[in-house]
């Protein structure tokens, strides 16, 4: 696989090809993920959950996320690597800024952000100084105490209208990826349509422009037994983890995945 780029993800986007992202946290898995094909490997902050074991996102920290994002540019082999800035550590600009610079040095090719249009000004400000940004709205994992639980965003007429006043703005500030986390079918791919950007879901049903999957969720692992309804067990009927991956990029890529049981409606 070439260098995946900014580019590269937007001609898949424009020519209606899907994207191939998947969660990574170590050097081992990312060279496995690149040979299945994956575009983005995100050093996601459900490391904390996955490998930590602790019951949300909120202890992790920056100097982890970054130990595992230099850990994942190790076994890269030319995909895109993005990295989540976890809880609490872009609460002001200038906290932003370091937290940024950090995962950029540890390998980072992208930082991620979760929160709304009021991130307009630090999407923009990153992007002046070098740093691509994705913006993760509706379902927020480090909210979750805001939400009241882990619960479908965007359903109803005026917070879906709000979702996609939201990603106009950030599109508009200067993101150059947005990732939708359960939200209704119908909501994402409105979004989609009206952003030039790529956009990518999870629990947001076939319409974005791609899909990622946290890797233990799709390996069929889980510490709480609990399975997430838009998780597929790419593992069932495979004999490796190199073909669970695989087929997990072939059923993105041919829209098998997500499936009508995966999807949340308005
Ligand atoms: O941290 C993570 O793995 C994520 C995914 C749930 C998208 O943000």
């Amino acid at each position: 696989m070439s260098d995946v780029t900014l580019t590269t993800l937007l001609q898949l986007k424009q020519r209606g090809e899907k994207i191939t992202m998947l969660t990574c946290y170590d050097a081992t898995f990312a060279a496995t993920a690149c040979d299945a094909g994956i575009e983005i490997l995100l050093v996601g902050d459900s490391l904390g959950m996955v490998l930590q074991g602790q019951d949300s996102t909120l202890p992790v920290t920056i100097d982890e996320m970054a130990y595992h994002t230099a850990c994942v540019k190790r076994g890269n082999k030319g995909a895109l690597i993005l990295s989540d800035l976890p809880f609490m550590s872009a609460a002001t600009l200038e906290q932003t800024f370091a937290s940024c610079a950090q995962l950029m040095r540890a390998g980072a090719h992208m930082v991620k952000l979760e929160g709304g249009a009021w991130l307009a000004e630090s999407v923009r400000l990153l992007a002046e100084r070098g740093i691509p940004s994705c913006v993760h709205l509706g379902l927020t994992p480090q909210s979750v105490n805001v939400f009241g639980g882990y619960k479908v965003q965007g359903r109803g007429d005026a917070s879906a209208q709000k979702m996609l006043d939201e990603a106009i703005a950030l599109e508009q500030a200067g993101a150059a990826l947005l990732l939708l986390e359960c939200v209704p079918s119908e909501l994402a791919a409105r979004i989609s349509q009206a952003v030039q950007i790529p956009v990518i879901g999870i629990g947001a049903g076939p319409g974005a422009d791609g899909q990622v999957l946290v890797m233990h969720d799709m390996l069929g692992l889980s510490l709480s037994g609990r399975t997430p309804k838009f998780v597929r067990n790419f593992m069932q009927g495979q004999s490796s983890i190199a073909d669970a991956m695989s087929l997990y990029a072939r059923s993105v890529k041919d829209t098998s995945f997500p499936a009508a049981e995966h999807e949340f409606s308005a």
